[in-house]
């Protein structure tokens, strides 16, 4: 049954969606499963793997190692073994080391209280709750790079690399730690001795070519769309678009267009999506701003994000001051009843971001146009069931 004149089933194209058949990255799955060949067949002899993947926004980093951890599991299980995956993101879910720690054990050993304990005691009794189980796990730690930029606290990296030597006695049940980035400008916040255990050989993901692109959105479409919904002109128009500069290889953005276009052909009534459609879409959202990231914004930031549109809209100018983003952030914490926060740290988030650019306390400004574009997008946001609370 199909949702829609459009539409076969829409949520297959939102962001938290994984397929299961992520084409033109093959490669990169054999390569980790490379490294990992060993680890279920004779695990105690297997040491702690760390690994780096590192590549630009929407190429499949996070899709491709949670896959791989998948297949992972089902190399272990088939092996009479339980591996568990622990995966956080530390964009989403960071903080300090402890809040890190704390949500690896929550992952890893559900049952182990971590009230009371300071951080190395939990990674311990991590190691000993594996140990004493027969259990094993593979730590994913995703957007490091972004962790990294906001702490001094990198001392997680160092930790993390080196939890084979917490007990010498016993062999280390976390059989691989993987790190994802979108460069490796972090290295330069991290110090010699963790610079050494991370391994200074990162896997890079390349981006991927118009071919690519357009091999994945057949792919992605057949599971979203109605059989006649896109055609392949929708498709090419959608390829070359993601692989320009502006969008620079992000199919997060491919996957926004093709959900808004689809929208817009349904309130058309039509029962194709057109490149007149596309091309609408295309000039109405923000290719540096996708609704994922939207949607995984703090309260703050929404907020400051908010006010700062709402500035460049009522100046009609580029730029905006501290100043008067934040008296529009007093009138919005107002308006909807909010505890005070710090302006300037928020701004400093959307900044690392990438969301906003910063040139000096009097020019506080978007990259690229249509504000007007972004406010419902926020708007719903601030309306709608947020997790972020
Ligand atoms: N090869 C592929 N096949 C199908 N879908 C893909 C493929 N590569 C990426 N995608 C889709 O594109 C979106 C972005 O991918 P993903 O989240 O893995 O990117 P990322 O490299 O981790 O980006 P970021 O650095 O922003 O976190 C996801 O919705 C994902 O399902
Ligand atoms: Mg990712």
């Amino acid at each position: 049954m199909s949702e829609s004149s459009i539409f076969h089933d829409r949520s297959k194209l939102s962001p938290r969606y994984i397929p299961s058949d992520l084409p033109h990255r093959e490669k990169q799955i054999e390569q980790i499963q490379y490294v990992f060949k060993d680890s279920y067949s004779k695990p105690d002899g297997f040491p702690l793997a760390v690994l780096q993947v590192i590549g630009p926004a929407g190429i499949g980093k996070t899709s491709t190692v949670l896959k791989f951890s998948k297949l992972l599991e089902i190399n272990f299980a088939s092996n009479r073994l339980t591996i568990k995956t622990a995966y956080v993101n530390l964009k989403l879910q960071g903080g300090n080391k402890y809040a890190i720690y704390r949500l690896l054990l929550e992952r890893i050993a559900p049952e182990l209280p971590a009230q009371g304990l300071s951080a190395e005691e939990m990674l311990r009794y991590l190691l000993r709750y594996l140990y004493e189980n027969k259990k094993y796990a593979l730590i994913i730690l995703d957007e490091i790079d972004y962790l990294i930029k906001i702490t001094k606290d990198s001392g997680i990296i160092y930790d993390l690399t080196r939890l084979n030597e917490f007990d010498p006695d016993h062999p280390c049940n976390v059989k691989g730690v993987i790190f994802i980035a979108r460069s490796t400008e972090f290295y330069s916040r991290l110090d010699k001795a963790e610079l050494s255990t991370l391994g200074r050989v990162p896997m890079e993901f390349p981006t991927y070519s118009v071919k690519q692109i357009s091999d994945i959105l057949v792919s992605r479409c057949s599971e979203a769309f109605n059989s006649k919904a896109i055609g392949s002109d929708v498709i090419d128009e959608i390829s070359k678009i993601t692989t320009s500069a502006a969008v620079n290889g992000d199919i997060r953005y491919a996957l926004d267009l093709l959900l808004y276009a689809g929208n817009l052909a349904e309130s058309q009534g039509t029962s194709r999506v057109s490149l007149d459609q596309i091309r609408k879409v295309h000039g109405q959202i923000h290719p540096s701003i996708t609704t994922e990231e939207i949607e995984d914004l703090p309260k703050s930031q929404i907020f400051t994000l908010m006010a700062l549109i709402r500035t460049l809209i009522a100046k009609k100018k580029q730029y905006a001051e501290l100043k008067e983003i934040r008296l529009r952030v007093i009138e919005l914490t107002e308006q909807f009843k909010l505890k005070k926060f710090d302006v300037e740290d928020s701004l400093h988030d959307l900044q690392i971001r990438k969301l906003i650019e910063i040139r000096s306390l009097k020019e506080i400004g978007i990259h690229g146009a249509s504000l007007q574009e972004l406010e419902p997008i926020l708007q719903k946001q601030i309306k709608g069931d947020r997790k972020n609370d």
